[in-house]
């Protein structure tokens, strides 16, 4: 039976002895989609299944240093997810805050470091400072690297990325023969992070919605119909089993 993140910590017992999956992916994104259906299915306004989904959180986080994957990538709120109505897209903005206040101390304890990707000049400014502290509160941890995704877009991201590299060329500090695929990605919310292995989307839907475009470039995927906030840490680990499976060519050919 997995303990919570926070109940290993609390026992002061070691790190569960686990047996990594074979050829586990070793960043694995994930497109947290279908809150709102679940919640509909439910006759529950929308906010009912976004609170629901983050709840799930902390299972696949605490998964993934069982199974052996190091970074987890989720998308939480996208660009485009302000044309929502205004009672929802404050509810999620509310949620995101609860949720750093409530999970700071399991996060910090169970050696998750936090780094948020997105453009944050469009968020309240509590929110961001609560991000930045978070941050900040997680730096010196390795066991496992979640990356969070509000207001992220991978369209804003790549013109955010291309506007301040266009801005040292202009002031001489990268020539323009230097572009090139290594020095691009530098200056992306991502750079500090491999690209992914794995993506997954929930609720059935077989596209990616803006999610690390330029990322995902030889990432695989698997869209799969279960709900966000029904996704288990038994089903991640069937997919992360069957990703070992994959035979990834990165267009050559196998030996
Ligand atoms: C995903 O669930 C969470 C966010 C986009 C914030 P949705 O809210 O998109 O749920 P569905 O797709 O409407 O069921
Ligand atoms: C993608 O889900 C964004 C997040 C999960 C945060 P959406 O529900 O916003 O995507 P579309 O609108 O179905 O493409
Ligand atoms: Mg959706």
């Amino acid at each position: 039976m997995a303990r919570s993140l926070q109940e290993t910590h609390m026992a002061g017992l070691p790190q569960p002895q686990v047996e990594l999956i074979p050829g586990c992916p070793r960043h694995v994104a994930i497109i947290m989609d279908g809150n709102g259906r679940w919640a509909t299915q439910r006759g529950r306004p929308r906010l009912y299944g976004h609170h629901a989904g983050a709840r799930r959180v902390r299972e696949i986080v605490e998964s993934c240093p069982e199974f052996g994957v190091d970074y987890l990538t989720i998308f939480a709120f996208s660009t485009e997810n302000w044309k929502r109505t205004q009672v929802e897209v404050a509810g999620l903005m509310n949620l995101f805050r609860r949720y750093i206040i409530k999970e700071t101390r399991a996060l910090v304890e169970s050696g998750v470091r936090v780094r948020f990707i997105g453009d944050r000049l469009r968020l309240d400014k509590k929110l961001t400072a609560m991000m930045s502290d978070l941050e900040v509160a997680t730096q010196q941890n390795s066991r496992v690297n979640l990356t969070i995704a509000i207001n992220y877009g991978g369209r804003d991201e790549v013109a955010r990325a291309t506007r301040r590299l266009a801005q040292d060329v202009a002031e001489g500090k990268l020539s323009p023969d230097a572009v090139d695929e290594e020095t691009l990605p530098r200056y992306l919310d991502t750079h500090v992070l491999p690209d992914p292995d794995l993506v997954i989307r929930t609720s059935g839907e077989a596209r990616i919605s803006n999610f690390l475009l330029w990322q995902s470039a030889y990432s695989e995927y698997e869209f799969i119909d279960t709900l966000w906030p029904d996704f288990t840490r038994e089903e991640f680990q069937l997919l992360c089993e069957s990703f070992g499976c994959r035979d990834r060519r990165y267009g050559g050919v196998k030996a």
